[in-house]
């Protein structure tokens, strides 16, 4: 497997743990318990800022790619990417509802529920599909010069998370990550 395949499977990773932990406090929302909502919007704004400006558009290059070198990926690879956007629009609107809820605004809990539920099983599906089907396809159809374009654009990017910094404004999150909750 090319070291950007690798790459995105922990990526991917990286996300369902992150994914656990929202449905975790979601879980609490539902039966009236406290939640951390501050995890929660840390959690979206991670997810706004690494996966929808790194791994999504090196995603989108890898695709492209794919679709050139077959021509039966299309319909696949436009479903992903028209994925991608509607993942960003949706991660948007969330992280700011959570935003607003940290800084004391009423928000329905059913709103809540709703969009983080929506997400959750949003990016799961969207990332199984990309497991099972596009990193196999890509794997198979793209050429080592393919490989070397996307490596460059992958080595652009740095995870504020997961990657060799922890970012000040992610030290919590990481801490709930490392602590599983
Ligand atoms: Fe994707
Ligand atoms: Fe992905």
């Amino acid at each position: 497997m090319s070291q950007v395949l690798q790459q995105l499977a922990r990526d991917h990773a990286n996300m369902a743990a992150l994914l656990d932990l929202l449905d975790s406090e979601l879980d609490k929302v539902r039966q009236g318990e406290v939640a951390d909502f501050e995890l929660m919007r840390d959690i979206m704004v991670y997810m706004t800022r690494y996966p929808d400006h790194a791994h999504h558009p090196v995603e989108d290059l890898m695709f492209r790619r794919w679709m050139e070198r077959d021509e039966n990926a299309r319909a696949l690879a436009g479903t992903l990417g028209r994925e991608h956007r509607g993942l960003a629009e949706k991660g948007e609107a969330l992280a700011s509802v959570l935003a607003r809820v940290v800084d004391g605004a009423m928000i329905s809990r059913e709103e809540i529920e709703t969009r983080t539920r929506d997400y959750s099983e949003f990016l799961r599906y969207h990332m199984k599909i990309e497991d099972e089907q596009a990193f196999p396809g890509s794997g198979r159809a793209l050429r080592a010069e393919d490989w070397e374009d996307i490596a460059s654009a992958l080595a652009e990017h740095e995870d504020p998370v997961f990657g060799p910094v922890v970012r000040d404004e992610f030290r919590e999150l990481f801490a709930s990550i490392t602590r599983g909750s």
